[in-house]
C-alpha cells in the first residue's frame, strides 16, 4: 500500500522558517510538505535521527488529558536523543499558581521548547511571549500536530500529490476539522465539509483561511444525504474536551444524520474512514465501521509520533 517516494533518507534536518507552531497558519506550504518529507525519511530509518534533539529538553504542558499526544510526544523525543519533562497543568496552575506568561518565561530557562494542550488558543499566544518555540498539542480551535499526521497518513496511502482526492470530513466543525482545513488548503486537497450549519467553523476562521490560500476554497455543506462519490471520510467525536456538557445531548441529536457508518460507505463509496480518537463508538462512528477501519486508525495515531519528530526536529535543529 505504500507509495514509493523522493524523501531523501539522510540525517540532514534543514532549516524551518517557523520558531513556533500554534496552528498551521504559522506554516506556509512549503514547509508544511518539507515537515511531511522529513517525517517520511524519519519513519523509514529513524537511527539517522537519533541525536537531533541531543541535549535538549521540551516541556509538554497539558491542561486537557491526552493518551497518543502525551505518549507519542514523549517517545518521538527520547527517540531525538532528547528529554521530555511532563507537566500537568493541575499542578503548575497557569493563571491560578502564577499567570501563563510567568510560567512561560519560567519554562525557557530550563528547556528548548514547550509543548501544550491547553482550553483556550489564547493560552498559546501568551506562552508564546517566552524566548522558546511553542507546539500546540490541541486547543480549542486547532489540532496542528493531528493534521499533519493524517497528511502524512494519506500520503502513505495515496502517494505525495493528495490534489485528486475526494475527502470529506463528516461531524462537528471542531478543532480537528479546522486544522484539516488549513492542511488541506496548503496541500491543495480538495476538501468537503459536512456539518450542521450552526456548527460550522466561524466565519473569522473561514476569513483567515481563504487569506491564507486565496485560491482554495473548501466547500461546507450540511446536506450529509447528498453526500457521493468520496475516497475517505473523516470523523471526530461531537462533544470536544472542555465542552459544555449540559449542551451534549442537544448537540448530537442535531449531529445524528452525521454519523459515519455503514450506510454512509455504501452511500458515498468512501472505502477509507479516518478519526483522530479517542471515537465514540456510535455516536461520531459506528462500532463496526471503526473495527473495519481499524488499521488506518491507527496508523494515523502511529504518525502521530514521525510528523511531531520532524517538526520538532525542524523548529529545533540548530545544524541548520
Ligand atoms: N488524537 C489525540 O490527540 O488523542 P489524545 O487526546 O489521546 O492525545
Ligand atoms: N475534538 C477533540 C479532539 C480530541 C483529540 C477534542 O478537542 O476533544
Amino acid at each position: 500500500m505504500m507509495q514509493s517516494n523522493n524523501h531523501p533518507q539522510t540525517s540532514t534536518v534543514p532549516a524551518l522558517a517557523a520558531s513556533s507552531c500554534l496552528s498551521l497558519f504559522n506554516l506556509s506550504a512549503g514547509q508544511i510538505a518539507q515537515v511531511l518529507s522529513l517525517a517520511h525519511s524519519m519513519k523509514a530509518a529513524p537511527h539517522n535521527y537519533r541525536h537531533c534533539l541531543q541535549g535538549k529538553s521540551i516541556a509538554l504542558l497539558f491542561e486537557k488529558p491526552s493518551l497518543r499526544t502525551r505518549v507519542s510526544f514523549d517517545v518521538g523525543i527520547h527517540q531525538l536523543g532528547g528529554h521530555a519533562v511532563y507537566l500537568d497543568a493541575k499542578q503548575v496552575g497557569p493563571g491560578s499558581r502564577e499567570t501563563v506568561t510567568d510560567i512561560a518565561n519560567n519554562l525557557a530557562c530550563w528547556t528548548h521548547a514547550i509543548v501544550a494542550r491547553v482550553f483556550d488558543h489564547s493560552t498559546l499566544v501568551q506562552l508564546d511571549k517566552a524566548k522558546v518555540p511553542v507546539v500546540n498539542a490541541l486547543c480549542d480551535q486547532h489540532h496542528p500536530c493531528q493534521t499533519l499526521a493524517d497528511l502524512l497518513t494519506l500520503q502513505e496511502l495515496f502517494g505525495d500529490d493528495l490534489s485528486p482526492l475526494k475527502i470529506a470530513y463528516v461531524g462537528d466543525g471542531n478543532n480537528v476539522c479546522q486544522s484539516l482545513m488549513v492542511g488541506a488548503a496548503a496541500l491543495n486537497i480538495p476538501l468537503q465539509v459536512f456539518t450542521p450549519a450552526q456548527m460550522a467553523p466561524k466565519q473569522s476562521f473561514i476569513q483567515q483561511l481563504n487569506s491564507a490560500y486565496p485560491q482554495h476554497r473548501i466547500v461546507i455543506r450540511d446536506d450529509i444525504a447528498n453526500a457521493a462519490e468520496l475516497d475517505v471520510i473523516y470523523t471526530d467525536t461531537w462533544i470536544s474536551m472542555g465542552e459544555d456538557p449540559a449542551a451534549s445531548a442537544s448537540k448530537k441529536q442535531q449531529l445524528a444524520a452525521f454519523q459515519v457508518n455503514a450506510d454512509l460507505l455504501k452511500q458515498t463509496g468512501a472505502h477509507h474512514v479516518m478519526h483522530c480518537l479517542p471515537a465514540h463508538r456510535d455516536e461520531e462512528i459506528s462500532s463496526s465501521v471503526l473495527d473495519d477501519q481499524l488499521d488506518l486508525v491507527l496508523r494515523q495515531a502511529e504518525n502521530r509520533m514521525h510528523a511531531q519528530k520532524a517538526l520538532l526536529a525542524l523548529i529545533l535543529n540548530e545544524d541548520l
